[in-house]
């Protein structure tokens, strides 16, 4: 898709503040500080529409962002965020089952990973949670600017092992620094927001 306008909506911290127009809807997953809002910015050519921070847990409601009036992003509160009570972090889970599980405009997941590293215990959970309730879903995996060409491929074998990607699995290899994975996965965006 050629975005042509981009806009922030509302950041919200329920249901009934979610739009109501009907719009398909993809989310953003993936642990705190992981590049969820960055991914976001390079998608739509914008530097800091979706805030972005070196300080994790930035992000703390669903921040709705409407693509050429025609679909949304939706940017989750990262998970595993150490310094976060437990209540808020029971509170973030309701609130990201209830949307996942019941939300009908939603076409899908990106669960964004860090390239760098093996799957954390909670990427590995989300991956699990959103194939048990078998969610349309894509693994992003982002920051690979910050490791050698060279070692991609190996990396890419342990993020899928790790998290147990399937043959015919989406998943696509991202940087929000140098544009990596940008066509491939607005390719994947727009085959999934067709009405
Ligand atoms: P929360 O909102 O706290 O959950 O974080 P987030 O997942 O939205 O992460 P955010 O986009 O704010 O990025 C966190 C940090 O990682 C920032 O300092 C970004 O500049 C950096 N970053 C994100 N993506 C990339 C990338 O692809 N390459 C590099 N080199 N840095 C990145
Ligand atoms: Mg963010």
């Amino acid at each position: 898709m050629k975005v042509n306008s981009s806009d922030f909506i509302i950041s919200a911290v329920g249901p009934d503040q979610y739009p109501d127009d009907g719009l398909p809807e993809i989310a953003l997953a993936g642990r705190s500080n992981v590049g969820k809002s960055s991914l976001i910015n390079k998608m739509i050519n914008r530097k800091n529409l979706a805030r972005t921070s070196s300080t994790p847990g930035k992000t703390q409601h669903m921040n709705y962002y409407l693509i050429n009036e025609l679909m949304y992003f939706v940017d989750f509160p990262g998970y595993g965020y150490a310094k976060v009570s437990k209540t808020q972090r029971a509170s973030w889970g309701k609130m990201v089952e209830k949307y996942m599980s019941e939300r009908e405009t939603l076409r899908l997941v990106l669960l964004i990973v860090d390239l760098r590293h093996p799957p954390s215990a909670n990427d590995k959970m989300m991956f699990d949670w959103l194939k048990h309730y078998d969610l349309p879903m894509c693994v992003v995996a982002t920051k690979a600017d910050k490791i050698p060409k060279t070692r991609w491929d190996k990396h890419i074998k342990i993020m899928k092992q790790g998290l147990g990607v399937l043959p015919g699995d989406n998943f696509i290899p991202f940087s929000a620094e140098i544009g990596l994975g940008k066509d491939a996965l607005w390719e994947l965006v727009d085959g999934y927001i067709v009405p």
